[in-house]
């Protein structure tokens, strides 16, 4: 069996499988941050694919104002989270957690509060709402809890290296912990020692001057002695580096500390992989046998089992990975790798977050809102006469048309390949992009004059089931 579906035990939970959903913000909730049919059904989902673990998004741990973001800063949030809990626990196999933020103001004309301007009752108030809301965590039925410490949020900003209080809470990194470490023993207090604390914070803040593993080693150890049981590491996401747009609130995942948040098809696969892996290697040489969520373009079993064979990682964290595929676990664990649905990292659900519009995958069939779900093992096909796939040349682009496949059950989209030619050397094929089943059409913008371009397709179904790749079309651009 694979080391992935071995079950992993986290103080008093022990998840199904070592495939951990990281939080991820669907913007399925109302500003009221309340839970609903969406939010319900989202998670449902998650857990009905089998993933070990399911962090659910960042919900507020205080009441200040924000878009729509899910709260749990009061009493009156307790039966929707309970009821939420409840279902995920009903659906599937997953343990699951909810991840609790708290964040400070920012305002369209640019301004945002920093941690310089808390005082010190500002900062009591903090560590009694984590407290508060991990408690609530734990009378919802949820299997423990996450503190979120990442990104560009008001726990990440004091351990920042920029951050910029004069006083025993910034300056040396004994002094920057003390808010986080003071909020991990309060919740630890709170919930009792019966109850899981992950912790979720930057392995690399990828900034000018922000720190790096060297860095968070030490933090990880401390966090973990005051009582975090798992550790989850991201990376950047920034407001120091954040894209300026007039009018517009600071999205911190816009300059290049976002890019390293959230890699894109441009980054490797595993771009992140030194974070955790530097951070375990000093968490065991410290003696402490904290489990390790690695994250960030972690799409393949080979890779996942890589992570946790290298010592990378003792979880393997995906987030739009589970998000364009949500049977992944499932279907890894039955050996169906080849009916994943592949995200594409292209990062439509980042824009959609950034833009507060819901976070959909591109993938998914259109207005559906939810990853499609079929039993069917089927695979698609092409019409008697084949794809006819043609690959034509137009004012610096290529079209592709081919014939519609069908399916027993429903189409899902096209897989494209393409290989660029160089010389006479037959040009290998690789997934280019994914189309759609409503248009058998693709246009190829990123070619370049003088290049051969050779292409084929293949049909996928609601299943995930590849049907055969079509025949070849190749094209030359004019120089
Ligand atoms: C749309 C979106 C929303 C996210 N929201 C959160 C969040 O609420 N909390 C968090 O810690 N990380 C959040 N992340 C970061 C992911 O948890 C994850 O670290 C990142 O996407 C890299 O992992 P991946 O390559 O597996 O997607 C979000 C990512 C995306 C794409
Ligand atoms: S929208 Fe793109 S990046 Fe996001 S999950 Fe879907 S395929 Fe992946």
């Amino acid at each position: 069996m694979s080391v992935l579906f071995e079950p992993f035990p986290i103080r008093t939970m022990t998840l199904p499988n070592r495939l951990v959903l990281p939080a991820m913000v669907t913007r399925l909730s109302g500003e009221d941050g309340v839970v609903n049919d969406d939010i319900r059904a989202r998670y449902t989902r998650f857990s009905r694919g089998g993933v070990g673990l399911i962090v659910v998004e960042a919900m507020a741990v205080h009441s200040a104002k924000s878009g729509p973001l899910l709260r749990i800063s009061g009493g009156e949030f307790v039966p929707g989270l309970e009821d939420l809990a409840r279902r995920v626990h009903d659906a599937g196999p997953s343990k699951v957690v909810p991840q609790i933020i708290h964040f400070l103001k920012i305002a369209r004309s640019g301004w945002r509060q920093t941690v310089d301007m808390l005082s010190k009752d500002d900062l009591d108030a903090i560590v009694d709402a984590y407290g508060n809301a991990a408690l609530r965590a734990r009378a919802c039925g949820f299997d423990g809890v996450e503190l979120h410490m990442a990104h560009a949020y008001t726990l990440s900003s004091f351990l920042s290296r920029l951050n910029p209080r004069k006083d025993e809470y910034g300056g040396s990194l004994a002094n920057r912990l003390r808010l986080p470490l003071r909020v991990m023993r309060s919740v630890r207090a709170t919930v009792g020692d019966d109850f899981p604390i992950g912790v979720r914070f930057l392995g690399e803040e990828c900034i000018r001057n922000g720190y790096t593993v060297l860095d968070a080693g030490p933090i990880a150890i401390e966090l973990a002695r005051a009582g975090a049981d798992y550790i989850s590491l991201s990376a950047g996401g920034k407001f120091e580096d954040a894209r300026v747009i007039a009018g517009e609130p600071l999205y911190p995942y816009t300059g290049y500390s976002g890019d390293r948040c959230m890699p894109g098809a441009a980054y490797p696969d595993g771009a992140n992989l030194a974070i955790p892996e530097a951070v375990r290697a000093a968490l065991r040489a410290a003696n402490l046998d904290t489990p390790v969520i690695a994250v960030g373009k972690l799409g393949t079993k080979e890779l996942a089992e890589k992570v946790v064979a290298r010592g990378q990682g003792d979880l393997v964290g995906m987030a739009r990975a589970l998000l364009a595929d949500p049977d992944l676990p499932k279907k890894w664990q039955h050996g169906h790798e080849e009916r994943v649905v592949r995200c594409i990292y292209g990062n439509v659900c980042k824009t959609l977050d950034e833009n507060f519009k819901r976070v959909d995958c591109t993938l998914w069939p259109k207005k559906l809102g939810q990853a499609p779900e079929s039993d069917d093992t089927t695979p698609p096909d092409w019409p008697a006469a084949g794809a006819e796939l043609t690959a034509e040349h137009k004012e610096g682009r290529v079209v592709l048309r081919w014939k519609a496949a069908t399916d027993a059950d429903a189409m899902y989209g096209y897989q494209v390949f393409r290989g660029e030619a160089l010389g006479e050397a037959v040009p290998l094929l690789t997934h280019h992009a994914s189309v759609r089943a409503l248009s058998a059409r693709y246009e190829d913008t990123r070619v370049v004059p003088g290049a051969t371009y050779r292409y084929a397709v293949k049909p996928y179904d609601l299943a995930g089931n590849r049907g055969p790749m079509s025949g070849t079309a190749h094209v030359r651009i004019p120089d």
